[in-house]
This record gives structure tokens, sequence and C-alpha cells, in this order.
């Protein structure tokens, strides 16, 4: 299927000719849509890999607390969605867990939750949420989007550093369940980077020890063995 991760009005962006698959806002009525395409989704994921949310999460995120796009094939099945959330009490908790001063939260959303059902993975529809979600971002003027994620969660940790997120801290949130917490800067120029240390993904207390240096986790590495490592480094000057 040819995909595009480019988004204008997401109107028929990605799939093809036989398979339209158009991005759009979700209407309130869509919510439970949108919920239970989480819970399709995660049925045979491994317990922590992903936040389980409820409906209120979906309703108030369509609502008045954020954004919540769906993927559509023609129009009428929904294979993927992404919250792009304003909600100031979990923004403001991620805005001190990326050091960002309180007085950024009113330029700051977060992804806060994305799917794409079994058989419709492997088409870049994350990636595609992921920009799309941006898109929104910068039209509501949020400078800055966080995201967090499982460590383990490697497919999402790719599409997130591919798109220009970098991992500035490790905390247990929503219960106590492991997360990366990343930062992208819609302002910042394209970084290249010095590596400083590959930190094996399912390693927490590697990552912890990394961001303990003030590096900070920009891209993912395979060992010969297939083992999955998160890059670590600083950024270069200039
Ligand atoms: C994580 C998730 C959203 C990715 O969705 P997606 O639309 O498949 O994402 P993409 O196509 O952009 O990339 C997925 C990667 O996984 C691979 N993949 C994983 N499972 C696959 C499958 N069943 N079929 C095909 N490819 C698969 C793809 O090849 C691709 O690899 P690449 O990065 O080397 O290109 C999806 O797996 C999912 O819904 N998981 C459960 C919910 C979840 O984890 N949400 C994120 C919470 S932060």
């Amino acid at each position: 299927m040819k995909t595009t991760a480019s988004i204008d009005n997401f109107a028929g962006l990605s799939g093809d000719e036989n398979t339209p698959l158009v991005w759009r806002k979700l209407r309130p009525d869509e919510a439970i849509m949108a919920y239970q395409l989480h819970l399709a989704a995660n049925a045979d994921t491994p317990a922590g890999l992903v936040r389980p949310d409820d409906l209120a999460h979906f309703i108030a995120n369509i609502q008045d607390q954020g954004h919540t796009l769906g993927c559509f094939v023609n129009d009428k099945e929904m294979v993927a969605y992404g919250i792009l959330s304003m909600e100031p009490t979990n923004n403001s908790k991620l805005c001190k867990l990326l050091a960002l001063p309180e007085a950024e939260l009113a330029n700051f959303a977060s992804l806060d939750g994305a799917a794409a059902l079994a058989p419709w993975r492997g088409n870049r529809l994350h990636r595609e949420s992921i920009q799309a979600r941006l898109v929104i971002g910068r039209e509501q003027q949020r400078r800055y989007i966080g995201a967090t994620v499982s460590p383990e969660n490697i497919n999402s940790v790719r599409g997130l550093l591919e798109a220009g997120f970098c991992i500035r801290n490790f905390a247990y949130l929503y219960g106590g369940l492991a997360r990366l917490v990343m930062l992208l800067d819609l302002d910042a120029p394209l970084s290249s980077w010095t590596l400083c240390e590959a930190v094996v993904a399912n390693d927490h207390a590697g990552h912890q020890a990394a961001l303990a240096k003030a590096w900070l986790g920009y891209g993912l590495s395979e060992t010969r063995s297939g083992v999955c490592q998160v890059l670590y480094g600083v950024q270069k000057i200039g």
C-alpha cells in the first residue's frame, strides 16, 4: 500500500486508489469508536506496554481537552487514531519532567494515545498520526510537543524518534508504568548528534544512568544479534 506522511487537511492522504484512507478529526459521537479501537488494538499487547484509557479520556480529548484524529477506510471503518492533548493536569506533570517552566504550559501539548488495528500495522499510520497531530499542534500555537512511551514499545519509540522527538527523562507514570519522556520543540533546528552510549531498550537502569549524565536519546540501532538499543548522545553545536 502506498502511504505518505504528508498531511494537508487530513484528507485523502494515505492508502491508494483502491483503499482510500482519510485522516480527520473525530466528532463527539465517535468517541466510543476510538475507545473500542483502543481496546481491540491493545487486546494482545503485553501488560504495561500501553496505558489503559477509559471512554472518558476519549470524550474529553474530542470535546474540550484536545483533538483526536481517526483514520478511516472509505470513510466508514476507523483503523487508527491519535490524540493530541491540551489537558492541563497531565501536561503540567510532563512539563516538569521535561524541565519546561510552568509558563510554557500554554505552549505545550502532548501526544496522549495512538493505535492502529493489527491488520493495518506496518502502513505508517502511526507515523502519519504523529505528523497530523504536529500540524494541529502548530495550528494551536503549541511549540512544545511531549510524549511518553514504554521503553519496550519499540515500534512506537521508533516513530517518535523519526519525527524528531528526543528522550529527555525516564519516569514511572500512570500508576507505575516505566516510561521514556520525550519532547519535540517545533521551533528548534534539526540536530546532528555525537553518540555517547547505546542502551539496550529494556534496560531501565541504563536509560536512567544515561539521562543522569545529561545525554538525550535520539535514535535506535540494532546489535548483530537483533537486540534493539537506544542511542544516547549530545547535540553537535553549530
Ligand atoms: C505502535 C503502533 C501504533 C504502530 O502502528 P503502525 O501504524 O503499524 O506504525 P508504523 O507503520 O508507522 O510503524 C510500525 C513498525 O512496526 C512494524 N510492525 C509491527 N507490527 C506489524 C505488523 N503486525 N504488521 C506489519 N508491520 C508491523 C512495521 O513494519 C513498522 O516497522 P518500521 O518502523 O521498521 O517501519 C501499533 O503497533 C499499535 O497500535 N500498537 C498498540 C498500541 C500502541 O502501542 N500505541 C502506542 C502507545 S505510545
